[in-house]
């Protein structure tokens, strides 16, 4: 379950997070709307469309709390992976984020943009990095505590011909983007498709608009310490302990926002 770190329940939600709030409040996948998530009002969460991220009342961003115990999906990925890729990896990329929106705002209030397209560009790659890890942690649970319902396979059939072709493609997208990066499950508000993407550092070949459902990280932060270099064992393995409840509830939502 995706924790928050006060339990203030959502109020006020816009019809956008609404439509979805019935299938996602019980996981506390939704905070408060937009609206009410503005920094200088916010108390610690704000709603981000799909889940729910921490936010300080200076409107930083803050690290979401792992939603398990760091051992909790072993043996697919180790507990010490998971405490050095959540609380070192994650956490650097909100604090790039953070220290990214601050500089720019500095650059407004005095008019002057020095090396613009270094901060933009840190603002992309934290941005993109802080997004999906949020998803990726999201959308893993212990080993045989879900699996896919049944309204999400006829879903995956309509989208992808199945649900082994999916993962078939999803899989095979892991495994081979070029360096560090993801495969990401996602949807196309402006076709109304699912699709699968590959991702590299976080922020490259993505599409604008497409939100993102289910994410693989491949960096090889993500499972170096226990698999070296054998990537394919990893996504293997990962599909153990995919958390499908969550990734029904985030492709309700996306295909009803
Ligand atoms: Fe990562």
């Amino acid at each position: 379950m995706e924790t928050t770190p006060d339990s203030t329940p959502p109020v006020n939600l816009n019809r956008r997070a609404f439509v979805g709030a019935a299938g996602l409040a019980g996981l506390g996948l939704l905070g408060a709307s937009r609206a009410q998530a503005a920094p200088a009002t916010s108390s610690s969460t704000t709603n981000s469309l799909l889940y729910t991220v921490p936010m300080n009342s200076a409107g930083e961003y803050e690290l979401p709390p792992l939603p398990y115990a760091y051992d909790a999906l072993e043996p697919a990925i180790d507990a010490e992976t998971m405490r050095l890729h959540h609380d070192i990896h994650f956490n650097g990329y909100k604090n790039g984020l953070n220290k990214a929106l601050a500089q720019l705002k500095q650059f407004r209030s005095a008019g002057d943009y020095p090396e613009i397209s270094y901060w933009e560009n840190e603002l992309a790659f934290n941005g993109a990095g802080y997004n999906l890890h949020t998803v990726f942690f999201a959308n893993m649970a212990p080993e045989g505590t879900t699996k896919p319902s049944s309204t999400l396979s006829k879903t995956l059939d309509t989208h992808f011909g199945g649900l082994d072709a999916f993962k078939g493609q999803f899989s095979a997208a892991a495994a081979k983007v070029q360096g560090s990066g993801w495969a990401i499950l996602g949807y196309q508000p402006f076709g109304g498709k699912l699709v699968v993407l590959q991702a590299e550092k976080h922020q490259n070949l993505t599409q604008w608009g497409v939100i993102p459902i289910l994410a693989l990280d491949v960096w090889e932060h993500a499972y170096y310490l226990k698999y070296q270099n054998r990537r394919g064992d990893y996504i293997k393995n990962w599909w153990n302990v995919v958390n499908w409840d969550n990734v029904a509830q985030r492709t309700e939502a996306a295909m009803t926002a």
